[in-house]
């Protein structure tokens, strides 16, 4: 089945094609294209991400990205005849950025008389652990039943969820952010330590030069028995120990809070893996991008004897792949999201 997937839910404007098979017992994809536009450097001056502005660039970016992966009007009819679905992100996100995307699917799917889906974007992240493994030119995670039951932990710009998934068409939400999601807490942070936008790789960047154990910093929610997670207090601490210590050292800072985020993320994760007798860890997200945090969790995972899974870097930052994937495991579950921007949407 060959999958056109479209996401503009935010900052980066991104088209793929994927050629997947296999089902939902064992989910193979070919990824044919793949092109992600990233807007970071019109957002930057601002500090963070302007939805008019979002929205402007997705109209500009859509045609030129089509047309450099397909080519001209030709060709791409050609290509265009082949696909079976087209699947465009529908939530959540920004929702005037959501919806150049789903105007810009509905012109394609009339225009070449092709099916059209909305896609949940946190099935997408969720969903992009099937990435993790390789074979020639084939994604596909090996005896994927050996996975399950999976604890899978989403940690985005807009989000922070852990789930226990006990195969792909059934799943369970333990617990989310009460406030702020964790890329959130990296951004506000480093806007505190005047570093530029997007905050989690500037912060990631800097803490190796500062001592991870030089500030206390809370652990919001950490021996709570719940799921759940808090990073607002923890962004708050970063601001008021800067203000009462105004010589700290930003690498202090900056390591010290990121090892305080991510041993919150790497400990109720690790005990939802025990409490649910659980075979694997699949992270995903833009905060997976980290690479402190994926060692954290590999270290884990192998310490408890489970496989660690997580989709290389640039399939972790928003991109249309993981659409394509979640558009395919959807397909296969007969379920369909509406046609419309709906920027609170959430993951059952
Ligand atoms: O998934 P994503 O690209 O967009 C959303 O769906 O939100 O995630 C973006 C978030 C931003 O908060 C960004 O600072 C964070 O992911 N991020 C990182 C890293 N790379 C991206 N956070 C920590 N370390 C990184 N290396
Ligand atoms: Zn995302």
């Amino acid at each position: 089945m060959k999958i056109l997937s479209i996401e503009t839910s935010c900052d980066e404007t991104a088209i793929a094609l994927l050629e997947c098979f296999g089902g939902l017992i064992a989910p193979k994809f070919k990824i044919l294209k793949d092109a992600v536009a990233s807007q970071i450097a019109i957002h930057q001056p601002f500090g963070g991400v302007v939805p008019n502005l979002a929205k402007r660039e997705h109209i500009k970016n859509l045609p030129v990205l089509f047309r450099q992966l397909f080519g001209d009007e030709t060709s791409a009819a050609k290509v265009m005849k082949t696909i079976d679905l087209i699947a465009v992100t529908s939530g959540p996100g920004l929702e005037p950025a959501l919806w150049t995307g789903i105007n810009f699917a509905k012109d394609l799917a009339k225009k070449y008389r092709k099916p059209l889906v909305g896609a949940n974007h946190l099935e997408g992240h969720l969903y992009s652990f099937l990435l993790a493994e390789k074979r020639g030119a084939i994604y596909q995670v090996s005896n994927l039943k050996k996975v399950f039951p999976g604890i899978g932990l989403i940690v985005s710009g807009g989000h922070t969820t852990l789930l226990l998934l006990k195969d792909l068409k059934t799943r369970k939400k333990l617990g989310e952010t009460r406030d702020d999601a964790v890329g959130e807490a990296f951004d506000k942070v480093a806007r505190i330590l005047n570093l530029p936008y997007p905050g989690g790789p500037e912060i990631q960047k800097l803490a190796p030069k500062g001592n991870p154990n030089a500030i206390p910093f809370p652990r919001p929610m950490v021996h709570d028995k719940n799921y759940d997670f808090s990073y607002s207090g923890l962004k708050t601490s970063v601001l008021y120990y800067l203000r009462d210590n105004p010589d700290t050292s930003k690498a202090d800072l900056a390591a010290s809070f990121q090892e305080a985020a991510l041993d919150v993320l790497v400990r109720k994760a690790m005990r939802a893996v025990g409490e649910f007798n659980a075979k694997s860890i699949l992270l995903s997200g833009g905060v997976a991008a980290n690479k402190p945090l994926r060692q954290k969790l590999a270290r884990e995972a192998k310490k408890s004897g489970i496989p660690f899974l997580v989709a290389e870097f640039k399939h972790n930052t928003d991109n249309a792949v993981m659409i394509a994937i979640a558009a395919y495991v959807n397909f296969l579950k007969n379920k369909k999201y509406p046609l419309v921007a709906n920027g609170a949407m959430n993951i059952k």
